[in-house]
C-alpha cells in the first residue's frame, strides 16, 4: 500500500507516524504532525525556509524523506522556544528586527543556532579559522555560513546583527 510505520523523535517527543514511504520530513512536520512553525518555501533545497536540527547540524528537510529520520533527535523552531520562554535567537531576532515579512525566520533562527554551534565545534574543519563564536566572525563570515537561508525582504543586515549579538 506504499505507507510505513515510524517513530521519530521531534523536539524530544516520540511521534508514531503512518506516513506513504515518500512523504518528505517536512512534509511529516507539517502536513502530520501540525509543526508548522518549519515552513516551506521553494520545496527544493533552494531557501532554506525549511531548515530544521537533525542531531544538531541542519538540514533541509524538504531534501529528506521522515522514514531516514528514525532514531534521530530532530529539533524544529518549536522545540527552540515558546512564547514566554523565547530562546536567545529568537530574543535577538526580535531586538534587532531580523525579519519583516517573517515567513524564512523560523528557518533563519534555526539555521542560525545550528551555525554557532558548528562553529563552536570548528566544523566544518576547513572553513572553521579557529573561531569560537559569533563575535570572533566576521560580518562577511556570517553571511557566508548563513547563505543557505534566503530572505526575499532582504533584512540581511538586521540578520546577520542579531546573530552577532545573541548573547549580549
Ligand atoms: Fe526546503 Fe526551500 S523549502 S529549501
Amino acid at each position: 500500500k506504499g505507507t510505513i510505520v515510524i517513530q521519530l523523535t521531534i523536539n524530544g517527543a516520540e511521534h508514531r507516524l503512518d506516513i506513504d514511504v515518500r512523504t518528505t520530513l517536512l512534509d511529516a512536520l507539517r502536513n502530520h504532525l501540525e509543526l508548522t512553525g518549519t515552513k516551506k518555501g521553494c520545496d527544493h533545497g533552494q531557501c532554506g525556509a525549511c531548515t530544521v536540527l537533525v542531531n544538531g547540524r541542519r538540514v533541509n528537510s524538504c531534501l529528506t524523506l521522515a522514514v531516514m529520520h528514525e532514531g534521530d533527535e530532530i529539533t524544529t523552531i518549536e522545540g527552540l522556544g515558546a512564547p514566554g520562554n523565547l530562546h536567545p535567537m529568537q530574543e535577538s531576532f526580535l531586538h534587532h528586527d531580523g525579519f519583516q515579512c517573517g515567513y524564512c525566520t523560523p528557518g533563519q533562527i534555526v539555521s542560525a543556532v545550528g551555525m554557532l554551534d558548528e562553529v563552536k565545534d570548528g566544523w566544518p574543519s576547513h572553513v572553521s579559522n579557529g573561531v569560537e563564536n559569533a563575535p570572533d566572525l566576521t560580518d562577511a563570515e556570517i553571511s557566508e555560513r548563513m547563505s543557505g537561508n534566503l530572505c526575499r525582504c532582504s533584512c540581511y543586515p538586521n540578520i546577520v546583527d542579531a546573530i552577532r549579538h545573541v548573547h549580549s
